[in-house]
């Protein structure tokens, strides 16, 4: 599948090569193994299409990253830069980065990539842009905070400034003060960065892949399927869910693609979604998180800038059943970031 455009241009394919100092635990799909076998798996579909690859890996040595990257002269640089160092909050330097220095790139801009790891920033963001978000979001940078609030229970409590299901468990879902303010208290110890807490929405869950710059097209939308798991597990992407394969949340959890949903609430998720992904000025792909509340009206839990791009996963799986192929997929992909966020002059400093 030669495809015109892409004949002998060369991407850069980055990852995150940073093992950092968590060591990789058995059965756990988050596992930097795991991570370059997929990227040995982009580069072959990239190839696939007709692009020269070659992938860099980034760990610490950025002057060495940079004469590389120099030396390379690639036409962009596909971006699977990824936090590994949980709480890093790293994915947003690559961007910078490589822009500062004047080639392209795939995906959102670091503006976009920074802004939705910080969940409160962002979901602030969309209320203010007529997104509906779940009802009660607030931020909890103390214990104190706990009682700045007329809560509604049951509510969600998380990390705020994590992703990949990190800091979600089985005791993450609220029904009291008391378990509100004990998760608070495990979040701050644990995770040195302040809780978000939300109302929890009972209703199904979606996820929604989005593909194309200037005009970027909602693919079919998945459904999580929770209705296999006990009733002491709550129906939630937890870490274990989306990673750990021996668990029963992630044995007990599956997507439905394309998921069966009436015309016009589709409209409307793909609709939110859009306005969502725009307002955090996301761009080339990503994925939207959207739930329904008690009414079963739509509203969204977060933008994944960096959604996972594994084959047959997540987007891929969407893209799939819009009748686009993997090497399909990251050439859209590329082309979006050779098209560029309007706006982003090239001023290279170096
Ligand atoms: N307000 C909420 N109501 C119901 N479920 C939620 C809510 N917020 C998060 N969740 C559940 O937790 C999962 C992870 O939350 P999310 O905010 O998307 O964080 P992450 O960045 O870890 O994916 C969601 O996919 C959903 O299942
Ligand atoms: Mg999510």
């Amino acid at each position: 599948m030669r495809t015109p455009g892409a004949r002998g241009r060369h991407v850069a394919l980055v990852y995150n090569a940073d093992e950092g100092s968590v060591p990789d635990a058995p059965g756990d799909r988050g596992s930097s193994k795991d991570m370059r076998a997929m990227i040995r798996r982009m580069a072959r579909a990239l190839r696939r299409v007709g692009y020269r690859v070659t992938v860099v890996p980034l760990a610490r040595d950025l002057l060495a990253f940079q004469r590389r990257l120099r030396i390379l002269r690639p036409d962009i640089i596909f971006n699977q830069y990824d936090d590994v160092v949980h709480g890093a909050l790293y994915e947003m330097r690559l961007p910078a980065v490589v822009r500062m220095m004047g080639f392209p790139i795939t995906g959102s801009p670091a503006l976009a990539i920074g802004l939705t790891r910080y969940k409160y920033m962002a979901a602030s963001l969309l209320q203010g842009a007529g997104v509906p978000i779940p009802d009660c979001t607030e931020i909890l940078e103390r214990i104190g905070d706990v009682n700045r609030h007329a809560w509604r229970f049951p509510l969600i409590v998380q990390p705020s400034q994590e992703h990949a299901g990190i800091g979600l468990e089985r005791d993450s879902i609220v029904h009291s003060k008391k378990a509100l303010r004990e998760k608070v208290r495990h979040i701050l110890a644990n995770f040195h960065q302040p809780a978000l807490a939300q109302a929890f929405l009972p209703g199904r869950e979606f996820n929604v892949g989005i593909v194309g710059g200037r005009r970027p097209r909602v693919l079919p939308l998945a459904e999580l399927d929770y209705s296999a798991l006990p009733d002491s597990i709550p129906p939630i992407m937890s870490y274990a869910a989306k990673w750990v394969e021996t668990s029963p949340e992630y044995q007990k959890t599956s997507v439905i693609c394309p998921a069966q949903v009436a015309p016009e609430l589709a409209r409307e998720i793909s609709a939110i979604s859009l306005r969502a992904f725009r307002a955090v000025g996301a761009w080339g792909y990503g994925r939207v998180d959207v739930r329904l509340d008690a009414e079963g009206r739509p509203r969204v839990l977060e933008v994944n800038c960096n959604a996972c791009l594994e084959e047959g996963l997540g987007l891929a799986r969407s893209a799939e059943r819009a009748g686009i192929p993997y090497p399909g997929l990251l050439h859209m992909i590329v082309k979006a970031g050779l098209e560029g966020v309007p706006n982003d002059l090239s001023l290279p400093m170096i």
